[in-house]
Parts: C-alpha cells; structure tokens; sequence
C-alpha cells in the first residue's frame, strides 16, 4: 500500500493524547529558552492565559463576523491597538491575517491593484526590495506576478537607498523596507526610503511583522529606535504580527493601511456566486477565532505595562547575549541590531560547526549564510538563561575548525554548501528536492 490510511477503528482518547504527548518528546523544549526563534515565549503566566482564551473560541470561525459579532469586535480593536502603536491617526485602518507572509502578500497585492489604477501604464510592475527582507517578499512578488530587485544593504546590514534609487524604473511601483530584519536583527532607514517613495509616488510598506509589537515598547523605555511607522510621511501600509511578540500561537497578524481608500485594494469581493455575495477582507476563508481571540486577550491581559516589563527583559538579555558573544573570540555580533533579534559571526572559523555544537547542548540557533552567522532571536524569557548559555558556548567555541575545513558536521555541510555556491539554480535544486523529500511520509 502507497500511503497510511485513516485507521479502521478509532482509538480511546487516552490513548490518542498519550499519542500526541509522546510524539513532542522529540521536539525542542522551547520552554527552557533554548530555542532562538520560531517561539516567541514570555513564561507560564502569559501562555496559560492565551491558552485558555483561545480555547474559548477554538471552534468559530473568523469568516462571518454577523454570525460571531465576539470576534469581529475583538479583531477591530486588535487591530485598532496595533494601529496605535505605529502612530496610526483618525484615517488609518488595518485587517487582520494569518501570519506575517499573508500580511506581506495582502499589502503587495493591494499596492499591484493600486499602480493599476494610478499607473495604468506600467503592465509589468516591478518592486525593490532590500536582499534582507523576509522570502515573503519573493513569494508575494512570484505569487502576483511582480518583479522584484533586490538590492544591497549597507556594511550595517541595513537598506542600501542610494542603491534602491538607482533601482528605481518606470515599472517600478513597490519600494520595502524591514523593521526590524529577521537575518541581522536591523531597522532600515525608513525615513530616507520614504522620500524616495515619495519623490516617485511609489508604495512603500514596512515590514514590522518581527519588530512592530516589539519596538514601540523600546521606545518608551527610551532605546534609541530610529522611525519606521505611520510618522514617515511615504509610509503607506505596515504589517506588524501579534503571533510574534504579543506571544500568541501562530495564526494572527496585522496589516494596516493609511487609509481606507488604500485599504479597499485588499478586499475581495465576488457578487455573482449561487451561494451569496462573497467577500472577504484577507486571502483566507474561514479564520481561526481561537487565534483572534488568543490576541485580544493577551493585549488585556499583558496591558502596556505588561509589554513593556517583557520588552525590558528581552532587550537586556539581548545585550547580555551580544557582550558575551562578542567578548569569546573569534566570535563577533553583525553591526549593532536594533531590537531584540541578532545574529553572531566567527571570524576564520566554521561557525556551522558551532552551532551543531551548541544543538548537542540543547540549543538551537540555527545557522544563516549570506555571511555565514548563526541566528538569535531574543523572547523575554531568554532572560533566565544566559549565563548557561555563553557557558555552553565557551566551551564549544575552543578548537573550532577554519572555516574552510573539509571534515564538518552534516548541518554545516549542507549550510556551507549552499552559501558557497555561486550557481544559484543548483542551490535551488538541492533545496527543492529536500523540500520534496520532507513532506513525503517516511516507511518505518
Ligand atoms: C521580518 C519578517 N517578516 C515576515 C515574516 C514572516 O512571518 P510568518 O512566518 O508569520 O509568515 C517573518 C518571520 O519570521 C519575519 O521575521
């Protein structure tokens, strides 16, 4: 037989949670603080509350806001909060979306249908992006059929403008820029891409789906944040997640607009269907409430002192993190990140090596190239864990093998590998065809 069947008798509930129990034991232990990223964790208080709010909506669906006023009037003001946060005023509006991609992809698709009805010229639209935007990017631009030139960032890993200038075309219609970016952990200079997208009437959306519930806190507590938000006059959409720091479960982020009339060019609506008039603000049809839910409640709950205590804790273990790392040679921090998302270098060492150290150890920072750095995305609760950390990472520092060393671990391998090849479409062939190999279920 080609593929697993449902099977022919069910099993008891005991048996399918115990199942579904032993099945995680092979997983991270996120709850330690060892993983520097993909969870964004603020300790058992916080989880348990949205665990239980989102269990109260588990079951209704986002998709129909007469039949569950409860979440429309919850998304609203989710969505009415995180406007406030970015400086939003009477005319800003947003909508909420699954994740951060969806957010991404709503903005470009709503700027595509806003060039057609501005620049009904251009018929092959083109966008400029910085290469340390989020593959989101790429994957709205190849999904909506837009161009996308990627360009330079300075030595601080932060957008290149005068080389976004240069990119600049007649097709063009899109400009980007990150706030904060998810490789070195950097705000873009917002302000300087704005005007260009002014001085061009192009659309510029900001990417704040890492750093939108994360840097407006910084501010208050008075680190120094550069502008990113609805302040920047060429600003004309943000995403901003709540699945990343408002500590939710994944499934919730926002997209928000300068107005409504920008806004509109997001929404679908299909009038003719047998089974009613069809419209929906977002690209998904039915919408987990649990998730909505899940937000709100960790917004009342958390409250503005709440984020900003969490956000105190990240930034100081982040700082924490960063002078240990940059005080065991040979490793060293990229330029000085923004926020609380980072990445870390060694100089003529395999730093790949390193981090399937630190895996052996139980930590998870996973590696990067494009320079070769290893991946530290800070949650509050990494406050608890840094000295157990740099003493792990002391210790797997020493005798580490040059960079260009033949005998590596497999992981640095398949890195070192991709990084290094200067033929693009073999890298993406190796890494399709693991991609083809992943989700395919395996034979006991
Ligand atoms: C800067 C940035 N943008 C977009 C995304 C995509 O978010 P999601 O994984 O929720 O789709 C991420 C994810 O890490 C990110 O860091």
């Amino acid at each position: 037989m080609t593929h697993m069947t449902i099977p022919e008798k069910g099993s008891s509930r005991e048996t399918v949670l115990s199942n579904l129990k032993s099945m995680k034991s092979g997983d991270a232990d996120w709850h330690s603080g060892q993983l520097f990223g993909l969870i964004y964790e603020a300790g058992q208080k916080v989880e348990k509350l949205v665990r239980e709010a989102a269990s109260l909506f588990l079951i209704e669906n986002g998709l129909s806001p007469l039949t569950f006023p409860s979440l429309l009037k919850m998304e609203n003001e989710v969505v009415s909060m995180v406007l406030s946060l970015m400086e939003g005023d009477d005319h800003t509006v947003g909508c909420t979306t699954s994740g951060g991609t969806e957010s991404i992809f709503m903005a470009i698709k709503a700027a595509r249908d806003w060039a057609r009805q501005e620049k009904p010229q251009i018929k092959n639209p083109q966008m400029v992006v910085p290469v340390t935007a989020h593959p989101a990017w790429n994957k709205a631009a190849h999904y909506l059929g837009i161009d996308i030139v990627m360009t330079p960032v300075d030595d601080c890993f932060r957008a290149d403008t005068t080389a976004m200038k240069d990119a600049i075309d007649e097709n063009t219609i899109i400009l980007g820029a990150t706030a904060v970016t998810y490789p070195h952990g950097m705000v873009d200079p917002i302000p300087a891409i704005g005007t260009l997208a002014e001085e061009y009437n192009l659309w510029l959306h900001v990417d704040g789906c890492l750093g939108g519930l994360m840097l407006p806190f910084l501010r208050k507590l008075d680190y120094d944040i550069p502008a990113y938000d609805f302040r920047v006059p060429g600003v004309k959409s943000i995403s901003a997640d709540v699945h990343k720091y408002a500590y939710t479960p994944k499934g919730i982020s926002t997209v928000l607009y300068r107005n409504s009339d920008l806004r509109k060019f997001q929404f679908f609506m299909y009038t003719e269907w047998p089974g009613g008039v069809y419209g929906t603000p977002s690209l998904a049809g039915g919408r987990p409430g649990s998730a909505i839910a899940a937000a709100w409640g960790v917004m009342h709950y958390l409250g503005e002192e709440g984020f900003l205590q969490l956000a105190r804790d990240a930034r100081s273990a982040t700082e924490k993190l960063m002078q240990g790392i940059a005080n065991t040679p040979p490793l060293y921090v990229l330029g000085e990140p923004d926020a609380t998302v980072f990445a870390f270098g060694g100089k003529d060492v395999n730093i790949y090596e390193l981090s399937a150290r630190l895996k052996d150890c139980g930590w998870h920072a996973e590696a990067q190239h494009l320079p070769a750095s290893l991946h530290m995305t800070v949650s509050p609760i990494h406050s608890t864990i840094v000295d157990d950390f740099l003493k792990d990472l002391g210790k797997s520092v020493v005798d580490l093998p040059a960079s260009d060393a033949q005998d590596i671990s497999e992981m640095a391998a398949m890195y070192g590998m991709i990084g290094t090849m200067t033929d693009r479409k073999v890298a993406r062939e190796f890494a399709l065809d693991y991609l083809d190999d992943l989700y395919r279920l395996k034979k006991p």
